[in-house]
Formats: C-alpha cells, structure tokens, sequence
C-alpha cells in the first residue's frame, strides 16, 4: 500500500536511494571486486563479447542511453542502444560475440520481448535487466541481472530508471574487470563512489523538495517545456521530459543541448521554460562552459531558465532563474541524482493541475502488446 504517501509515484520516487542501494547489495566481494556469478555466463563467454546492443522501450531506453556512456568509456567496446519496436525490422547485425541487453522494468513489454526471441534466432546471448522475478524476458533470456527497486506501481517509472543505471554499470564495471580495460583501483573507486550515492540521493529528496514544488506551482499554465543536457545529462533530458508528458499532459521536448542551434532554438520565445541539466563545473570544464553557453541563449531569447546543477558551480547562478541543486559525484553517476528532481517536478506539476498521477490517461503499465 502507499503507507501514508499521497500516492504511489510520490512513494517510489522516495524510493529511489533504496533502489540503488539494494541493486548494489550482494554484487561486489569485500574487496570491491564485482561478483556477478548468478549471472551464469563465464567469464570467458563475457571476454569474448565485442558489441552490445541494448534494446528497450521508454524510460529503460534512456537507462540504456546512460550506460552507453559509461560502458564504452570502461569497456572500450561499442555499445548501440535500441527501441525495441525498431531493432528487429531493420535487419540488425547480431553475431555470436554480440550481447543483446534487454531492460524491463516490468518483463512483460511486448515489442521487448519479441526484439529479444529476434535476437536469439540470430544466435546473440541476450541478458535481461528486469525488475520482475519471472517475468517473460527474464524467462527467454539466456541470463538475467536482476534490479531490486521493489514493486513499481505508479505507470510512470521512477525508482525502476535509477536502479536500471546501477545494473548497467555493475555490468559494465563487470566486463571491465574480466577484460582487463581499468584498473582494479579505478573499478573498486567506482563501486565505491556507486555505494555513496543512494545518501545523496537522499540529500536531494531532503533539500530540493520545496524549491521543486514552488517552481512547479509557478509553471502550471506554461503550454510546453523543453529538456536539454549534454553526454550522461541528455539521457536524463529525454526522460525528464517524457515524465512531464506522461503524468502531467504537457507538451515537453527533450534533445541534446548543442542541437539547440540547429534548430529547437526556433521554439525560445519570451517566458518558454527550459530545464537545463548541467555538467559539473570541476576537473575538465569543457561540456560545463558549453551547457552554460546554451543556458545563456535561450536566456538570452527570454527563456524561464531551470537548471540542474552541482552544488558550488560558480556561473550557474548567473543564467538561471531556478536551480535544483545536486550534490557532487563523478560526472559517470550523476544521472542518479540529477533525475530526481525531475521525477518530483513531473509529480507536482500533475498533482497541483489535480490530475491522478499514478494512473495517466491512455497509459498502461506495462504494454503487452506490441
Ligand atoms: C515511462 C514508462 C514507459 C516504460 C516503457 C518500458 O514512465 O513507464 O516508458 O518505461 O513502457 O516498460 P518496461 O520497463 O516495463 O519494459
């Protein structure tokens, strides 16, 4: 039940630091050596992957996105992500070294599932990252990793996106570590830094809340938004918008920021709200001056600026007329915190227009039909 929340998304959105922190639990030794052994594939069967191709619909897409970053950083090897619903019409490349990550939060989407059988008669492994026990695609997969958000209920996936993140990335780390392409320092660094993250999670529940709510309550009649963010910060652009879209019924579009001039920038006019996800302003500040130069000219056009930004990043302050503060951590994991004051703007927007969050119209929660 909701145990005393006003509904479930509110609930599973507080949800969020416990999602990481169970989908961590048990995945790594006491040295920090990931251990994905219920996975049953050997490390040898992993070695010789060359390609990955994850395919998922919505929300789990734009987990895939994320992990395309952080994979081909860690693993050196090309990782493709995929709408289900597209992949098998296309005649896509699958050999035996290719592995087809399917992400569900639900099992049981069909244009997932039937993306994953395609998979297999071309003779690819296909692991499942599912938040269902016993689903379908865990079921006809060759091997699962198993997130552990607990129950989602509400249709909009919240809690289920941020512990998506976390298993592409013990899987990532996983391959890394049998393929030899990091170091085992810099592996256990970032289990390390991963198991940090569900306080700062929390932090941002505890602290942005209020500033979230009173820059929703001032956004009611605005028609439409649009989400930018570059490199792990567009994915969380995509999602950001498509939780705006599906619970609150406004018209939202997500893109990468440097798109901005070829074309969306056509949309700015005086008063149109734009929420920028911005990179952190420390160590290589090449995609922060770029994302604050974005901000700058949409400001610059009349934009309500809203921004994501790291705490003690000192030219945000300047462009933006809102900022949902997050706490450090390094760039890779900062889509952890940084949806979540998104996931809380899409739920009060819905609530303040009085509409039922956790049952949009014209959604299901899971689409079993393809
Ligand atoms: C977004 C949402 C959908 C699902 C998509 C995939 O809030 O709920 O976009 O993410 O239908 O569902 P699963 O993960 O169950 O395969």
């Amino acid at each position: 039940e909701k145990g005393g929340w006003d509904s479930f998304m509110d609930k599973e959105i507080h949800e969020d630091p416990a999602a990481v922190a169970d989908t961590l639990r048990g995945r790594y030794d006491v040295n920090g050596d990931l251990d994905l052994d219920e996975v049953h594939i050997s490390p040898d069967v992993f070695r010789q992957i060359d390609k990955i191709i994850v395919i998922a619909c919505g929300t789990a897409s734009y987990a895939g996105l994320v992990a395309k970053y952080a994979i081909e950083h860690w693993v050196r090897i090309p990782v493709e992500v995929e709408l289900a619903h597209e992949f098998r019409y296309r005649d896509p490349i699958l050999t035996p070294r290719t592995l087809v990550v399917a992400i569900s939060q639900s099992g049981e989407t069909m244009d997932t599932l039937m993306a994953l059988r395609h998979a297999r008669e071309q003779g690819s492994r296909v692991l499942a990252i599912c938040n269902t026990r016993g689903s379908s695609i865990p079921r006809e997969s060759d091997a699962v990793l198993y997130t552990h958000a607990g129950p989602e209920i509400a249709v909009a996936s919240t809690k289920a996106f941020v512990a998506q993140i976390v298993a592409t990335y013990l899987l990532g780390l996983y391959l890394a570590q049998v393929k030899g392409t990091m170091y085992r320092d810099e592996i256990h660094q970032m289990v390390d830094s991963l198991k940090a993250m569900p306080p700062k999670i929390q932090q941002v529940l505890d602290t942005q809340s209020e500033t979230v709510r009173r820059t929703a309550a001032r956004m009611l009649e605005a028609r439409s938004f649009l989400f930018l963010g570059r490199h792990v910060g567009y994915p969380v652009a995509l999602e950001g918008a498509l939780k705006l879209k599906e619970i609150a019924y406004t018209f939202t579009e997500g893109f990468a920021a440097g798109e901005l001039k070829h074309g969306p920038i056509a949309l700015v006019e005086p008063g149109e709200p734009v929420v920028i996800i911005v990179p952190s302003s420390r160590g290589r500040d090449i995609l922060h001056n770029k994302v604050i130069s974005a901000i700058e000219e949409v400001k610059a056009r009349g934009a309500y600026t809203i921004a994501v930004a790291e705490e003690g990043d000192p030219d945000v302050g300047r462009y933006a007329d809102v900022v949902f503060w997050r706490p450090q951590c390094p760039t890779l994991l900062s889509p952890l915190v940084d949806v979540v004051p998104l996931q809380l703007f899409a739920l009060d927007m819905a609530e303040l227009k009085g509409l039922d969050v956790d049952k949009p119209r014209n959604l299901a929660k899971s689409v079993t039909v393809e």
